[in-house]
């Protein structure tokens, strides 16, 4: 048996999963990271946690597989986008916390960005809209920040990365830094066309070359771990962003196939092929995961509280003790009641953009109650996800594409069969769950095995993704309609004041 070690390097945990060839889970260990929050806004993780956990994740789930390292044939990496690493090159230590993609210090830089201008420029070159969600205004803050950084980083002393560079640096023994095109096109600094470094935004941006990593395709000989680390030397054939990866993993490789993955928010991508194209409906264009030099493309949306609203009926309203329990109570009542939850807690994302706009809830009358309340907040989820694949399905057929035409789905919430039905009664299309539902993980290790030489090519991954229950749509295509018009007003009175 051949088997792959992928690890997953998360904002809230470091994961490392041991799959056989075959893309099923053998083992996997987990450890949490902690967040750092310095002052409103700002979130941090310290980069040497982050290795410490990520390292003794990999060592207990081959432990645990009761492999020798030698069994293993190659590893990948996915990863958190966008978090951004200095480091000093001679002595591999940190110049500062990690600054994580959720950290909105960047801001006034991109409000200047906006200002004079530059977001056609940074849009066609990256497929980015000008947010601070993105490192370059994260590595800005930090060479502005950190004394003497600007002066060492022009010297070539230092190494900027996202968390794979991270990882891989650590991994090698400080021997390779590298990334790959999709974390590379998080940075809102990589011409997605050429595949590298783009010298206009870099000066822009005021940020050395010299602290740039190699750019390399996601499925490549990245080199090797340092023998002590995992007991053996392992080759590492895989690297992506988590979002990418996770695209990979559920085979979707075409133009056209689309997933989401329902976590604390959601992040929905459709592959679009090779040929780029910006969005005329707020979404993202991004690298997808690369086996060689030819460039692939996804449009990318994302919601930003998704699982996250359950946690707040558990621990803002209390209306659960358990995640778990809120099947059981939505269910309790045959439908919302009228009542819609737009938990635009922190403002809404694509396709709406508006950060100023607040949790609302809308149709309260004297007969709601708690469970219309739930089920409104778990339907909210789908209704956003909707919201995301219309606009998505808008670009493809401006561009003369088809539709969307199923949904796989992956992520904590997928398992919720309820949520799952609806969302594929308001989307009108099969709502596919996989038989494997780690595939973020999963990305990663076949974009290794490929690497290697385990898979021949992705005809052969598409054959292994198997689905474990297809969610068919049941309802009226008329009704599906009227609620998400109710869906849209709602989100109109959350954006009023
Ligand atoms: O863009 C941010 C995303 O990559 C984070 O994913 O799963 O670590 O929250 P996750």
């Amino acid at each position: 048996m051949t088997y792959l070690l992928a690890l997953d390097q998360g904002t809230s945990s470091s994961r490392s999963i041991v799959f056989d060839e075959g893309g099923q889970v053998v083992a996997q260990a987990q450890q949490e990271l902690p967040q750092i929050y310095p002052q409103p806004g700002w979130v941090e993780h310290d980069p040497m946690e982050i290795w410490r956990g990520q390292l003794a994740t990999a060592q207990e789930a081959i432990a645990k597989a009761g492999l020798a390292v030698g069994d293993i044939q190659a590893l990948g990496i996915t990863n958190q986008r966008e978090t951004t690493v200095i480091w000093n090159r001679k002595t591999g230590r940190p110049i500062h916390h990690a600054i994580v993609w959720q950290d909105r210090r960047g801001e006034p830089t991109c409000a200047r960005l906006r200002e004079q201008g530059h977001a056609q420029l940074i849009q066609s070159r990256t497929g980015l809209l000008i947010d601070s969600y993105f490192s370059a205004t994260k590595i800005q803050w930090l060479l502005e920040h950190v004394p003497g950084a600007r002066e060492q980083a022009k010297r070539g002393e230092l190494a900027f990365g996202t968390i794979d560079s991270w990882l891989l640096w650590q991994l090698t023994g400080g021997a390779l830094h590298a990334t790959d095109v999709t974390n590379a096109s998080r940075t809102m600094l990589f011409n997605v066309h050429r595949n590298e470094w783009d010298a206009e935004l870099l000066a822009l941006l005021d940020v050395p070359v010299e602290l740039m990593p190699k750019v390399l395709p996601s499925s490549a000989v990245y080199g090797e771990t340092v023998p002590a680390l995992l007991g053996g030397s392992i080759m590492i054939g895989g690297v992506a962003g988590d979002q990418q990866s996770a695209l990979f993993g559920q085979a979707c490789f075409d133009a056209g196939m689309a997933k989401n993955t329902y976590g604390t928010g959601c992040f929905m991508l459709m592959h679009t092929g090779s040929k780029f194209q910006t969005s005329s409906n707020g979404l993202l264009t991004t690298s997808a995961a690369q086996t060689g030099p030819r460039t692939e493309f996804a449009t990318e949306g994302s919601v930003f509280v998704g699982g996250a609203v359950v946690q707040w009926l558990r621990d803002g309203l209390r209306a659960i003790k358990g995640s778990g329990e809120v099947q059981g109570l939505a269910e309790s009542v045959p439908d919302s009641g009228g009542v819609m939850v737009v938990p635009a807690f922190t403002g809404l994302g694509a396709p709406y953009w508006k950060p100023d706009a607040r949790g609302t809830i809308t149709g309260l009358t004297r007969g709601t109650t708690l469970a219309h309340i739930a089920r409104a907040s778990l339907e909210s989820i789908a209704y956003q996800s909707a919201a995301l694949l219309q606009a998505m399905s808008r670009d493809a057929v401006a561009a003369g594409a088809a539709p969307v035409s199923e949904l796989r789905v992956d992520g904590g919430a997928c398992v919720n069969d309820l949520l799952m039905q609806f969302q594929a009664d308001l989307l009108g299309i099969p709502v596919v769950r996989p038989a494997v539902t780690e595939t973020t993980a999963l990305g990663a290790a076949y974009l290794a095995g490929l690497a290697r030489g385990v898979y021949k090519d992705t005809d052969e991954l598409s054959k292994l993704w198997k689905s474990e229950r297809r969610f068919i749509p049941t309802l009226d295509r008329a009704r599906a309609g009227e609620l998400m018009a109710g869906w849209e007003h709602a989100v109109r009175q959350a954006t009023a004041a």
